[in-house]
């Protein structure tokens, strides 16, 4: 049985996989239809989604089973049933979870109470099924994802993280841009690259010019869910880090601009360069379908 918490929860062989069948999946749904027959996924929600709750949810559909959202204000978890029992009980009528949360043990927690796979759908430490179907959209664009150069701007946080470690596996070169105070942690950068073995370079700078040589420009809040007090000050310490059409320029003639969504235009992208030609965000919303359909095909094996 098989969790997906982490990225490094699939080796690289695992994760090309998965990704090839996601675009198979993708080009034919119709010979998908009865993949997953019968199976029932849970989606348990401590904190808001569009675009993670339903793409999980019409994907299972796709896939032939059906799928059950539990937001934590609704069910026990709420009231402090522990994480533990939850996971016990929910893996005795389901037969794969989805659990979006805050504290990164908690995920753990529920994984490692349940009987059936648990999938990580964001938490405050990764955004694994992001980068997955982040890895998809730059195979579609570039063709290839080894070698290329992926340059973040934004703050060091989940997305960045899940960036770093998915794009080790695939041999996805990542820098993240970001002001002092909101780099990502040395651990992480140390992990990463140390499961590069493909070769691949993670760095981490607060100079500009690091979006220099970039095949992917990708952005992100400032302020993640559960930060929202934080947002006035980190508008003020994220000052000049806005992918504008200035910064976006110093990147590659042929660069591609992404963004996991949702996105605060005027803040940490101009209006000009999400909305504008080199954008792929919504080929990247919907690869969240394609991405998470054939990780759970892969789970369950
Ligand atoms: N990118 C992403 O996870 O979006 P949601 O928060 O809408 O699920
Ligand atoms: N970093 C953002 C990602 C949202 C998909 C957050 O955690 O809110």
């Amino acid at each position: 049985m098989r969790h997906f918490l982490h990225d490094f929860d699939l080796s690289a062989a695992e994760q090309s996989q998965i990704l090839d069948l996601a675009l198979k999946m993708k080009a034919t749904p119709d010979e998908f239809r009865q993949t997953l027959a019968g199976k029932v996924l849970g989606m348990i929600f401590m904190k808001s989604s569009t675009r993670t709750r339903v793409s999980f949810e019409a994907g299972m559909i796709q896939l032939g089973g059906s799928a059950i959202f539990l937001s934590s204000r609704d069910i026990q978890i709420g009231r402090g049933e522990p994480i533990s029992d939850t996971g016990e009980v929910l893996s005795r009528y389901l037969d794969v979870i989805m659990f979006r949360a805050f504290a990164h043990a908690d995920v753990q927690a529920l994984a490692a109470a349940s009987s059936v796979p648990v999938i990580n759908g964001l938490d405050d430490y990764l955004h694994p099924c992001q980068a997955l179907a982040d890895l998809l959209t730059i195979k579609e664009r570039k063709g290839e994802v080894a070698g290329k150069q992926l340059v973040y701007v934004g703050d060091g946080n989940n997305v960045a993280n899940s960036l770093y470690f998915a794009g080790a596996l695939a041999g996805l070169n990542v820098r993240v841009v970001a002001p002092e105070g909101y780099l990502p942690e040395t651990k992480v950068l140390e992990e990463a690259s140390a499961a590069a073995s493909s070769g691949a370079c993670m760095e981490a700078t607060s100079d500009l010019a690091g979006i220099e040589g970039a095949d992917i420009v990708y952005s992100d809040v400032w302020a993640s869910m559960g930060q929202e007090e934080e947002a006035k000050q980190r508008l003020k310490d994220f000052e000049g880090y806005q992918v504008d059409k200035a910064l976006f320029g110093r990147a590659k003639n042929d660069a591609i601009f992404m963004h996991c969504l949702p996105a605060h235009r005027g803040e940490e992208v101009s209006a000009e360069v999400i909305d504008g030609p080199a954008s792929v965000i919504f080929d990247q919303a919907e690869n969240r379908m394609h991405a998470q359909k054939a990780l759970m095909a892969f789970l369950l094996g």
